[in-house]
């Protein structure tokens, strides 16, 4: 991703922080989500308990007292069986409570009490575990997210009055239900007789979830925001300023190529000590430069002295060195001949150019031990000049140049 690899050192960091705190802010809301979904699911169950409990407990509570009042049960009383009356009660306040109440069974004696096919499935896990206590399960009844709670009956003594050997039931129940059509006979002590089932929806703590999650984020938010700014801000005053006024500075120096810029200096942190060192860097440049200006300027005031006219040049011919003498000797100035051909000043050379010049002085040099040459010069106007030439060859940095002393000769020219 090379573009990334472009983008502001700010940018960079902003992106890459953002994205750690959004990865650690999404995990942490997902959790916060399942434990509150978990804690919701924890409360339903709970009070599905208590509800199925007290049905359980207003039905042993009436049998209870039937019994010790000696009250004989009949088709008039029929709303007075325990189950029924226990039923009845807890339908009544299921719709006060906005949730359902029905205890059912498979074998059922009314038709009312027929189980669902969740309810049919899990009366026959009860049937197989005969330790399970509950069941409960989370689903959507009309859209609506529902507790299905189910608590199991197992038949005890009591029950088999009514439920055991049709024989023994009451003639008033026998009336109502006959032997031949009641599948509701015939139980044995322990066996699933039915059980309680709840249905709690469970929409006002759906809709309090959302509200506390709702908080969560934007609380979550915030502070993710503030951490993102704080973070931003910091890395702006500490790192990317800086840094920006550093490669301005940088830049300016390279363009202009005066080395006075200095930074303010920022304490003894990194880029406090890179700051340091690009002041430390330009003065040692900005001095040396200042040096080697003054030595050229010696330089050139010692050649100016000199009596003779001197012209330095590359073995390429190009003219590096060209003192006060030479200017008035061949009449140009020494900012017209410097990084000129060499050749334009000698007159037989015009036309052969630098590359036979230096060939003929080389070999001139080796044959004549520096002694004086005579050679045509040519003026900047043209004239011709008659020159007593010394040569000689030195080298510095590994480049080799040549410096001639020129001198116009005396007498006429020929
Ligand atoms: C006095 C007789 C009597 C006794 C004792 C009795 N039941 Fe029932 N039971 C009935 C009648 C009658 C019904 C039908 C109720 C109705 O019409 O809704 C019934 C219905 C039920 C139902 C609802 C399913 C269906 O068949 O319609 C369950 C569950 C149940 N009884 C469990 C029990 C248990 C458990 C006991 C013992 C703790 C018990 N019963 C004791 C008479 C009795």
């Amino acid at each position: 991703m090379p573009q990334l690899r472009n983008l502001s050192l700010f940018t960079k960091t902003t992106l890459a922080t953002a994205l750690i705190l959004v990865l650690f802010f999404g995990v942490m809301a997902f959790w916060t989500y399942q434990q509150k979904r978990q804690d919701m699911l924890e409360e339903a169950v709970t009070r599905a308990r208590l509800i199925a409990s007290e049905t359980v407990q207003t039905r042993e509570y009436l049998s209870k007292h039937l019994r010790l009042g000696q009250v004989r049960l009949s088709d008039e009383r029929y709303a007075l069986i325990p189950i029924v009356a226990s039923n009845r009660v807890g339908q009544l306040v299921a719709q006060e409570g906005g949730f359902r109440l029905r205890q059912i069974s498979d074998r059922f004696r009314n038709p009312d009490n027929a189980p669902d096919g969740f309810e049919k499935a899990v009366l026959a896990s009860f049937a197989e575990n005969p330790y399970m206590r509950e069941s409960y399960a989370l689903t959507e009844e009309d859209d609506v997210p529902t507790l299905r709670y189910l608590q199991p009956f197992r038949a005890d003594e009591s029950c088999l009055v009514c439920h055991g050997r049709p024989e023994d039931a009451p003639d008033f129940i026998r009336a109502r239900f006959s032997v031949e059509t009641d599948q509701a006979y015939n139980y044995s002590i322990g066996e699933i007789i039915g059980a309680v089932s709840i249905s709690l929806p469970l929409t006002r703590l759906q809709n309090q979830l959302q509200l506390s999650l709702q908080g969560d984020f934007l609380y979550l938010g915030g502070v993710f925001l503030g951490l993102i700014l704080c973070l931003g801000l910091l890395i702006r005053a500490n790192v990317t300023r800086p840094l920006t006024a550093l490669s301005a500075a940088m830049n300016r120096v390279i363009r202009t190529g005066h080395f006075d810029e200095r930074l303010p200096g920022r304490g003894d942190d990194e880029i406090g000590r890179v700051i340091e060192g690009f002041n430390q860097v330009v003065e040692r440049v900005g001095d040396g430069i200042r040096q080697l200006e003054a030595s050229e300027h010696r330089f050139r005031a010692l050649t100016d002295n000199v009596r003779d006219g001197m012209v330095s040049f590359l073995p390429d011919g190009k003219v590096i060195l060209f003192n006060h003498r030479a200017e008035a000797i061949f009449g140009y100035s020494r900012s017209e001949v410097l990084g000129m051909d060499i050749a334009r000043l000698i007159a037989p050379m015009q036309e052969t150019g630098a590359e036979t010049l230096v060939r003929f002085l080389e070999e001139t040099l080796e044959s004549r031990d520096g002694g004086l040459l005579t050679l045509k010069g040519l003026r900047r106007d043209l004239e011709p000049l008659a020159l007593e030439v010394s040569l000689s060859r030195a080298s510095s940095d590994g480049h080799t140049f040549f410096t001639v002393m020129v001198r116009p000769k005396e007498g006429p020219t020929d």
